[in-house]
């Protein structure tokens, strides 16, 4: 396993997904963690990653000695490489241009590291790489024992290696994939320097946990709160193949889901895969509880609520249980974890329903944990889900609740399944609901006039959305083509009576977010 030591760039993940791609467990500690934790993680070799800081300033975060004196390999990245190279008694330098983007640097194929790594020769014979910079300051002197690895004309010491020592250090970024070589670079690290073998795949993820969760939960029952989403989906069939019956799923049918939503979970976990579910039909309640409210926060806090009053309500009736499982996942983790600092994360709050009372005497089981988003869908895949249910859009813990603006009734959740039913029909009909990162429809409780036949009729509006992100932090609308969009207005506009008109949403985030609320 590899240690990675987080200073704070947006890319840390990035390099931990990586290394996890080649096959190599790998897990994101902040910079200031103690050296005890250091010591015990048995890592084979560690990354210290990028950050935002200037490795000059006199309180820059830098690395527990004890990085250096284990005797592991060390592969500095980007600030990573700086604070390395001043700890080691080199110097850095701010230089007063930032260079950002791609750049060709001069590999050298003397160190283990990049041999026979690039992208191409010049003409002198010199091997050259394409990669990608994100850096004011730079190496400006190397420490002792250390040779030149790499150089660019805007930083002269792109690269830096210790053999002996096994310690390197690359001003570039190797984990975004605008590095073409990247992937290959990291894996020599991990593989070639490091000896880690590839046994990070989803079988073998699916083996250790099932045999991690036998050992913590016994003979004990557990519960699962399922909502037919790709975490606690994946949760279940990890825990039905690891406990069958001891597993008890709760699934709360909030009348705020997507078409025919609550018969499919149904179809695919009780019928066929021979879980236990209980189903909870709670659509009155909810409807009836969000009668009249029309601030987007007092209403999540209804829904929230009532979830958990309802979760509460079945897991009481459930009185052996002693478990409960959640679908938490490694991002999750990283960010609500953060260096003690407080520097290196930007704490995303996020709502989910799964938000559970404190007093329910459970413990928590949660198997995904350690996993990123792509590997819980491998094994997702792997466990026998549907692809559709496992590659699904995120889909909001409120569920429709926040697409329809304003007050939430019945009428319009069933006016907005159907035209939300069409465009995802139409995306995938068309091969473009991969292409985009999420798309659904929104309800907006506005009258505009329209005509059909000879009448004049006024019917509500239908708002499309669709956007491609990485990280759902920032999106960018989707391109989708224009005749595309024709037929969905032309589809939801006739097929479903109450909607006269049907527009598309060109926000990008920021300055709008994803969701309209
Ligand atoms: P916004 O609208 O903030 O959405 O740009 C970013 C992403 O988060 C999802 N989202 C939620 N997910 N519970 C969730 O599990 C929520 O309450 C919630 N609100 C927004 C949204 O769908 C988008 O993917």
């Amino acid at each position: 396993r590899i240690l990675i030591l987080d200073f704070g760039s947006q890319y840390t993940q990035l390099i931990a997904r990586r290394v996890r791609e080649v096959g190599v467990y790998s897990e994101i500690y902040p910079w200031d963690i103690d050296e005890e934790s250091i010591r015990n993680f048995n890592a084979k070799g560690i990354i210290l990653s990028g950050g935002p800081e200037s490795a000059m300033l006199y309180d820059a975060p830098v690395a527990p000695q004890i990085v250096f004196d284990l005797g592991l390999p060390v592969l500095g990245i980007c600030y990573g490489m700086q604070t390395m190279a001043q700890q080691l008694g080199g110097e850095v330098v701010s230089s007063n241009q930032r260079e950002f983007g791609y750049a060709k640097v001069r590999a050298r194929g003397h160190t283990e590291l990049l041999r026979d790594i690039q992208d191409e020769v010049n003409e002198e014979g010199h091997g050259l790489l394409d990669v990608w910079m994100s850096h004011g300051d730079k190496v400006n002197a190397m420490p002792e024992g250390f040779k030149l690895m790499a150089s660019s004309p805007n930083a002269p010491i792109a690269g830096m290696a210790d053999e002996d020592r096994r310690f390197y250090g690359i001003q570039f970024h190797p984990e975004v994939t605008h590095t073409e070589k990247g992937g290959e670079i990291l894996s020599r690290f991990v593989q070639g320097i490091c000896g880690c073998e590839a046994l990070w795949n989803p079988k073998n993820i699916i083996a250790d946990s099932i045999e991690r969760v036998r050992e913590q939960v016994g003979d004990d029952e557990v519960i699962l709160g399922l909502s037919g989403g790709v975490d606690s989906s994946v949760v279940a069939a990890l825990l039905h193949e690891a406990i069958g019956d001891q597993l008890t799923c709760v699934f709360v049918d909030t009348g705020l889901l997507r078409l025919n939503e609550g018969d499919q979970v149904m179809d695919t976990f009780a019928e066929h895969m021979g879980v236990k579910v209980i189903r909870v039909n709670a659509s009155e309640r909810y409807f009836s509880a969000l009668e009249g409210v029309t601030d987007p926060e007092a209403k999540r806090k209804i829904i929230g609520n009532l979830f958990i009053e309802i979760f509460d309500e079945e897991s009481a009736k459930l009185t052996s249980a002693k478990w409960l499982a959640q679908g938490t996942i490694y991002p999750d983790v990283i960010e609500s974890a953060g260096s003690k600092t407080g520097k290196a994360h930007v704490i995303k709050s996020h709502h989910n329903v799964g938000g559970l009372p404190d007093d329910m005497k459970l413990e928590l089981v949660e198997p995904l944990r350690e996993l990123f988003k792509d590997e819980v869908r491998a094994i997702g895949v792997e466990l026998g889900l549907p692809r559709k249910m496992v590659f699904r859009h995120p889909f909001p813990g409120p569920g429709l609740g926040v697409r329809i603006l304003g007050e939430v009734k019945e009428e319009y959740a069933d006016l907005l399944r159907q035209a939300d039913h069409i465009f995802m029909e139409e995306l995938d009909r068309h091969d473009l609901y991969d292409k985009t990162s999420q798309a659904f429809a929104v309800f907006l409780p506005v009258k505009s006039v329209g005509v059909m036949g000879d009448g004049r009729r006024y019917d509500w509006v239908i708002a499309l959305r669709a956007v491609e992100t990485i990280d759902f932090m920032t999106a960018r609308w989707a391109r989708l083509p224009y005749e595309f969009l024709e037929l969905m207005s032309l589809r939801i506009i006739n097929e479903v009576d109450g909607i006269s008109r049907v527009t598309y949403d060109i926000s990008g985030k920021p300055p709008a977010t994803i969701e309209w609320e």
